[in-house]
């Protein structure tokens, strides 16, 4: 007797147990938008396993309206977040920051790119930036709190003239590829001096510099 009513006890909280586990996955929605739209409340419901993301690129320059690029919707798969900043010349500064969670519009609220404290660090990079092709004329820039790596980038632009910098950036921002920063510009990035950097990049870009300086001689 005690046997059996112990037996159906456990029954009865292997079937709540199933029950419990079953609602817990529950979906949720993630805010989802580019750009403009996302003043906008649009949302959409994602599958159960996949998190919401949001990121965001930002490019200031002194004397212009801060340019900021958004885009928040449910993340595809693995969700991998990242940030980074990078001031390059005295001008321009651009920060990116991609977010993953897993809640109820989790992704809805603004965040902060660059964390960027005013303090320095004690590093100097050499920095400039040119758009209009491979070279510029360094100055020395005294980097800001966490952008202690010595950067350097060269941008190409679809229909346009390559962009050229260097300055200081967080270690995230060293030794990216092909990475989409605004519409139609794409950096590489390698750091100097610092053991991280791969040395592939300084190839490319002189050996596009030969071959320009080749043509200029040439024609
Ligand atoms: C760009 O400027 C805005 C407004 O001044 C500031 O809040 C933001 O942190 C700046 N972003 C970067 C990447 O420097």
């Amino acid at each position: 007797m005690s046997l059996s009513s112990s037996l159906k006890s456990l029954l009865t909280v292997c079937v709540l147990a199933a029950f419990v586990s079953s609602t817990v996955v529950e979906s949720y929605k993630c805010a989802q938008c580019e750009l403009e739209e996302c003043n906008n409340d649009n949302k959409k419901t994602c599958d159960p396993s996949h998190g919401c993301f949001s990121e965001k690129k930002e490019l200031n320059t002194t004397g212009q309206r801060p340019q900021s690029i958004l885009r928040k919707g449910c993340s595809s798969s693995k969700c991998d977040p990242k940030a980074f900043s990078a001031t390059l010349g005295d001008k321009h500064t651009f920060g990116y920051g991609y977010q993953c969670c897993q809640a109820e519009e989790c992704n809805k609220a603004d965040f902060q790119v660059a964390r960027k404290s005013s303090a320095p660090n004690g590093i100097t990079c050499p920095a400039c930036y040119n758009d209009q092709g491979f070279t510029c004329q360094p100055t020395d820039l005294a980097c800001k709190g966490e952008e202690k790596k010595c950067l350097e980038f060269v941008g190409t632009v679809k229909g346009a003239q390559p962009v050229f910098g260097m300055g200081c950036a967080t270690e995230t921002a060293c030794n990216l590829r092909n990475m989409e920063v605004t519409n139609d510009v794409r950096i590489h990035t390698y750091c100097v001096g610092s053991g991280s950097g791969s040395p592939q990049l300084t190839s490319i870009i002189s050996s596009i510099l030969t071959a320009l300086f080749l043509l200029k001689v040439l024609l």
